[in-house]
Formats: C-alpha cells, structure tokens, sequence
C-alpha cells in the first residue's frame, strides 16, 4: 500500500509527465511553424515518449492499490527565439525533471518503500537517456551555428527519430 504522501508525489509526477507531453507538443507546432517538419517530428515522437512515462507511473499506482488524481495541466509556451532557444527550453526541463525523479527516490528511502524505490530506478536511468538525446541536438544545433544548409541537414537527421515504446514492467 502506497503512503499518501506517496501517492500524492506519484500524482504529481503524473502531472509533470503530461505537462511535457504537452510542452512538447507546443514545441512541435512552433516547429511546424517555422517549416521545421523534422525537429517538428522529434518533438512528436517525444510527446508519446512522455505520454508513455505517464502511463507507466499510472499503472504503478494503480498496481499498489493507490488512486490516480489527474489534474489541470498548466499552459505551455507557444514560441521561442530560436530552433536552439527551444531544444536548450527542453534540456532545463528534463533536468527539472531528473531532479524531481531524484526527489521521489529519496521519498522512497525516507519512507522505507523499497518497491517503490524499485520502480523509480527505471526513470533514473531513463532521465541519463532523455538529457542526453537533448544534448546531442544542442551539440548539433551549435555546430551548425544557425546556417541555412546545416539547418536543413539536422532537420533532416530530426525526422528519422521513432518512438519505441518502453518495456512493461
Ligand atoms: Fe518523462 Fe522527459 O521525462
């Protein structure tokens, strides 16, 4: 059985899942926006990414004999300056997010809840991957430095990214 102190952090982290889906998604419309069908594409497949973290904390809820609250998920931005303005945004998140990640480990410690404790380990080392995967664009994204055929090329290499749904647990 889940503490509600527990359940009321999973809830929270439930919401902070769907808030960067829907982030996400803001950033794949400004993409589109700026005929960016690539980055646009990246952003889509990050959305279901971050959907797909949602539905995993759900379960684990629902698998502890806990309830899911769902709450209001706040507005996104709608622009940023820059294709490098918006993936440097994503990196500031997913670091919020990893620290948010590390607080519920640390709740779990606290509280003697090694399953739960368990179960977060997998968003521990999903977080190296995620803060990663932005960083690499950003790498990109200044090397290109902002030019007009480099810019296409790593639009390009954008679209080839897929969603592979992670694995049950
Ligand atoms: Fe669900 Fe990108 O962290």
């Amino acid at each position: 059985m889940l503490s509600e102190k527990m359940q009321n952090a999973l809830n929270s982290q439930i919401n902070k899942e769907i808030y960067s889906s829907y982030l996400y998604l803001a950033m794949s419309m400004y993409f589109e926006a700026e005929d960016l069908a690539g980055a646009a594409s990246w952003m889509r497949t990050q959305v279901l990414e971050e959907m797909s973290h949602a539905d995993k904390f759900m379960s684990y809820v629902n698998e502890r004999g806990g309830r899911v609250f769902l709450e209001a998920i706040e507005k996104p931005a709608v622009s940023w300056e820059s294709p490098l303005d918006a993936f440097n945004g994503a990196l500031d998140h997913e670091r919020f997010i990893s620290a948010s990640i590390n607080d519920l480990v640390s709740l779990a410690r606290e509280e003697k809840d090694f399953m739960s404790d368990n179960f977060f380990q997998w968003f521990v080392a999903e977080q190296v991957e995620e803060e990663a995967s932005v960083s690499e664009v950003i790498r990109m994204f200044k090397l290109a430095g902002g030019a007009g055929g480099g810019l296409l090329m790593i639009d390009r290499e954008l679209g080839s990214r897929v969603f592979t749904p992670p694995a049950t647990n």
